[in-house]
């Protein structure tokens, strides 16, 4: 199964840094250029909503193979459609944009803006209206982990988010794990902690889907750098990295890259 490298910027980034990162990152990643066009590894790079167009643009211009082969994804979308919502951006805007993905219920989103699962819920159905391909995110915090709550957790989560899904939205669909204490700690989980939480929500996933089982993109997030990404995604439940700090080093990226093909 194709695996999936996708950077979250959160708040930072300026139109000259993305023309600057991109350039460095087409540069730093000459060595998987081949790989890349052959196929097997979907990158996407998710910056800030103010510049999701100029992300569109810049990659359009960039050379191939990366030229219009890296999605752009929203970090956030709002849980209704267009209407008096002052400060929000809804999928459809995104889309429009020429995003292709969208990010829901980051851990961020859930402990600073007090995104609860229905809101978390709501938007999952906003980011398929819009024909976005929704990136879950679950995860518990290290309080439910100490208190061994982790997988009670999880199932939670993912049952508020994908209760009802049909089965063309099941094949859409990316889910992230990302422990809220590894997320910009500098501790990751460990290969074998992050594969049993993934094992995990293959298993949940399997049970939500009432007849034919897709298996859906399972990506790890938290403080994945250079240096460790390959041996999480060696796990057999790891079929991809979600990279907040090391994703906005093009060099870095770069070589998180190089690892996802082992
Ligand atoms: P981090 O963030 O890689 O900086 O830990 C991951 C994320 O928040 O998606």
């Amino acid at each position: 199964m194709k695996k999936w490298v996708i950077g979250n910027w959160k708040l930072q980034g300026s139109r000259s840094f993305l023309r600057s990162y991109f350039a460095e990152f087409a540069e730093s990643a000459q060595a998987s250029a081949e790989k890349f066009l052959a196929g097997g590894v979907q990158l996407a790079i998710c910056p800030p909503a103010s510049y999701l167009s100029e992300a569109v643009s810049v990659i359009a211009d960039l050379s191939e193979p990366w030229s219009e082969r890296v999605l752009i994804g929203a970090q956030n979308i709002a849980e209704y459609g267009e209407g008096a919502y002052t400060g929000e951006v809804a999928a459809d805007m995104v889309k429009d944009c020429g995003a292709a993905i969208a990010l829901v219920g980051h851990s961020e989103r859930r402990q600073l803006f007090g995104e609860t699962d229905a809101q978390v819920a709501q938007k999952m159905r906003q980011a398929f209206a819009a024909e976005l391909v929704p990136v879950l995110c679950v995860g518990e915090s290290l309080q439910e982990r100490e208190s061994e709550r982790t997988l009670l957790i999880i199932e939670q989560q993912l049952k508020q988010a994908c209760a009802n899904l049909s089965s063309d939205q099941w094949a859409r669909l990316v889910i992230a794990y990302e422990p809220v204490w590894a997320i910009g700690t500098g501790l990751t989980a460990t290969p074998e902690q992050a594969q049993e939480v993934h094992a995990f929500i293959r298993a949940q996933c399997a049970q939500m889907q009432s007849r034919s089982v897709v298996r859906v993109p399972l990506l790890y997030g938290g403080s994945v750098k250079g240096g460790n990404a390959q041996s999480l995604l060696t796990q057999v439940d790891v079929d991809g990295v979600l990279v907040g700090g090391a994703s906005l080093k093009a060099s870095e990226f770069a070589q998180i890259l190089a690892a996802s093909w082992g």
